[in-house]
């Protein structure tokens, strides 16, 4: 680090407090000043690739100016103004007609929140308000699987399924609970099990078994596991869980906050396998990051219900419906659609993952290299016959992170799962050396 560095992270640490914050985590920060297209530039002017697109979000990358000038446009035509019933905007109205020919066919309602967690804690409230209005108020508990990330604000939290995020905030809301992951690298599936996925599936009715149908309103879950090591479930698992939600009069809620606008290779994950979700949430690159945006997505039935009911859903943000957001969301929207960023993320995600699995697939320690579009990840294992992971002291995954670093790579880290998805604009020089930067960092610490 240099004495300008250092400079700035003393004087971070002096006054700021970080997601996740960590003193020890945050000695060796990096310090970002600039951006263009799929790198990072610190403060030295040194450049990085891009590896988790921001937070999974800049699909679109740095410097686009179609997005800055949107905001500018919105900003000085009409800075805000409120989105609370009574009172709207063009911008918001014109991004929910275009979200309605986006979505699934159902799915024609939105609620527009600043984020993931907002929308999280906005679909809970959907779902409990839903149940209420249809006569079964005992419909309140949320499941949610092992490895999911729906977000930290306090029932978002709860429905995250990593445990680390819940230790110092017991106890936790009553009526949250969680299934196995479908894991197609870890999940072992009972004796006799028709497969794999369809096991995983039925964990699902199972829970909703023991919680009893009458309590259960929803279950979220990501089309593709993301912050918990991108976990691409097995092709039945889906069209599974939709016949036993149908079954047990349960919400499915597609939490799409990654998998929404492109990433996937499908403009939202659950097309993949051909399944309607009830509720969606999204965020992230429906602004490719340039501005806090997320909301959810309500069925035409959930919508109608509530139309009808004549109960206001007594549930509101000061930004909801925030004119800037909705510019720039319309200009991505525009932007996606111009430079075809779903078949984009398709044959480039197709080309990572051949070139990550050439580079790396035969190296003991590792597990396996996965993905779906252009989301992947590199599972490093202690015992690759045994799947035995590594010892946590070792700290495999932050010291390949950290090795990624010193080759110019940036990126974020599951245990000791590398997970790696860039813009979707990244170039294919870019994007070949990705696998040879890994298969480095690889070779460093692990030999
Ligand atoms: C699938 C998913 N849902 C929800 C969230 C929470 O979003 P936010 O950090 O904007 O609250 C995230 C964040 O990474 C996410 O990946």
């Amino acid at each position: 680090m240099t004495a300008q560095q250092q400079i700035l992270v003393n004087r971070d640490a002096a006054h700021l407090v970080h997601p996740l914050h960590s003193p020890s985590a945050h000695a060796t920060a990096q310090v970002w000043a600039g951006g263009e297209g799929a790198y990072l530039v610190d403060v030295e002017g040194n450049r990085f690739i891009d590896g988790l697109s921001g937070l999974w979000n800049n699909t679109a990358g740095n410097g686009r100016s179609e997005l800055a000038d949107a905001a500018a446009r919105q900003m000085k035509e009409m800075a805000f103004a409120s989105g609370y019933v009574g009172s709207t905007n063009p911008r918001a109205i014109e991004l929910a007609e275009r979200l309605a020919g986006l979505t699934y066919p159902g799915i024609n309602h939105f609620y527009l929140t600043s984020g993931g967690g907002e929308s999280t804690d906005s679909n809970i409230k959907m779902a409990r308000y839903y149940w209420k209005l249809m006569g079964k108020p005992e419909k309140t508990k949320v499941i949610s699987r092992i490895w999911g990330y729906h977000g930290v604000t306090f029932a978002a939290m709860c429905a995250t399924g990593i445990a680390p995020y819940w230790g110092m905030f017991e106890p936790r809301i009553p009526g949250f609970s969680h299934i196995p992951s479908p894991y197609p690298y870890l999940y072992e599936a009972p004796e006799g099990a028709s497969s794999q996925g369809i096991a995983a599936a039925d964990e699902l009715e199972k829970k909703i078994l023991e919680e009893g149908p009458d309590t259960v309103a929803m279950f979220i879950a990501e089309p593709v596991q993301g912050a918990g090591g991108v976990i691409v479930p097995q092709d039945d698992y889906f069209p599974r869980i939709r016949q036993i939600c149908d079954k047990y009069d349960v919400l499915l809620v597609s939490d799409e906050v990654i998998t929404g606008f492109g990433r996937t290779g499908r403009m939202f994950g659950l097309e993949h396998w051909g399944v309607q979700p009830d509720l969606i949430q999204f965020a992230k690159a429906i602004t490719s990051g340039y501005f806090p945006l997320g909301g959810i997505g309500i069925s035409d039935e959930i919508a109608a219900v509530m139309n009808d009911s004549g109960s206001p859903w007594m549930h509101a943000y000061t930004y909801s419906s925030h004119p800037v957001g909705c510019a720039v969301a319309l200009a991505m929207l525009d932007l996606i659609e111009r430079e075809q960023f779903v078949d984009q993320a398709r044959d480039k995600g197709r080309r990572l993952l051949v070139k990550l699995k050439e580079a790396l697939a035969d190296h003991p320690h590792v597990g396996e290299v996965r993905g779906l579009g252009l989301m992947c990840a590199v599972e490093y294992v202690q015992d690759k016959a045994a799947k035995t992971p590594f010892d946590a002291s070792e700290a495999i995954g932050s010291r390949i992170h950290a090795e990624t670093v010193k080759r110019g790579m940036f990126s974020r880290v599951r245990g000791d799962a590398y997970c790696i998805a860039p813009p979707i604009v990244t170039d294919e020089t870019t994007l070949d050396q990705i696998p040879q930067i890994m298969a480095e960092a690889t070779k460093a610490v692990l030999g």
